[in-house]
């Protein structure tokens, strides 16, 4: 594989102030200059400014776990992307599931978010996955491609290389049950040759996370995979020596 492998942590709503000093002080600057992989870490809104500060030195991405459709006005509660830049952060995720199912979030929402904080020149990690119901109705690659050809319309050519996809299963998300590792292959390849025929992607350089129950036990079967480029890792990125673990499985992967 000649790709980059992409680890990106999402906290989720997690960690307290004190929790992210203890996370930056036991991951060893030393032993993280030595990797070859990209990591990255969303910690909740309030915390990014400290979270970049912290990782700056580092080269870990920092990055939002959602933004708003909008630069600005009347959205009480939201978060403009615009604010994201103007932090001076790296990335977005967009269309995480639990966006999707908790906060109801439709493809068409989703649409606007991305091409929004793509034009800023945020990099949007695009979260798709079927749930349980539509895996076993045999419904995962109409599900994926609607997700992806509604939530990535009008994309311009010159942005696609901004974005990172994450397959993330929704039944293998926080549950313990990581996917396969023919089911994730299977799912990654289909993702690929459908931004690549569709959508007119770069096929060989498009990054795709797998993303749901990652922990370090598992990351070298997951990311071996020709198609696997990286994790998007929820439960197992709160620790340091978990995630470090994981990002030591990605670079040993990394050309
Ligand atoms: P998990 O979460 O690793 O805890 O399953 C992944 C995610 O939701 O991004």
């Amino acid at each position: 594989m000649s790709r980059k492998i992409h680890i990106y942590g999402n906290w989720k709503m997690n960690q307290l102030t004190s929790d992210i000093y203890q996370f930056f002080e036991e991951l060893e600057d030393d032993k993280l200059a030595e990797l070859k992989c990209q990591a990255g870490i969303a910690p909740q809104f309030p915390h990014l400014s400290l979270v970049k500060e912290k990782a700056l030195t580092l080269g870990i991405k920092v990055g939002g776990q959602n933004c708003s459709h909008k630069n600005s006005g009347a959205f009480t509660g939201d978060t403009s992307p615009e604010t994201l830049k103007d932090l001076e952060l790296d990335f977005v995720l967009i269309g995480h599931s639990e966006r999707r199912t908790v906060f109801n979030e439709s493809n068409e929402l989703i649409n606007e978010k991305t091409l929004l904080a793509l034009s800023l020149g945020l990099e949007v990690v695009f979260c798709i996955g079927e749930t349980l119901e539509e895996r076993e109705s045999n419904k995962t690659f109409e599900v994926l491609k609607a997700q992806l050809d509604e939530g990535l319309k009008g994309l311009p050519k010159e942005k696609q290389s901004d974005i990172i996809i994450a397959y993330e299963p929704v039944w293998a998300i926080g549950t313990g049950v990581v996917a396969s590792p023919p089911q994730a292959q299977e799912a990654h390849a289909f993702i690929r040759e459908h931004l690549g025929s569709k959508h007119g992607f770069d096929e060989k350089s498009l990054i795709i996370q797998y993303g749901g129950s990652v922990k370090p036990g598992n990351a070298l079967g997951l990311l071996s995979l020709p198609d696997i480029d990286g994790a998007l890792v929820g439960g197992a990125s709160l620790k340091p020596s978990d995630f470090y673990e994981l990002l030591k499985v990605g670079s040993e992967l990394t050309p």
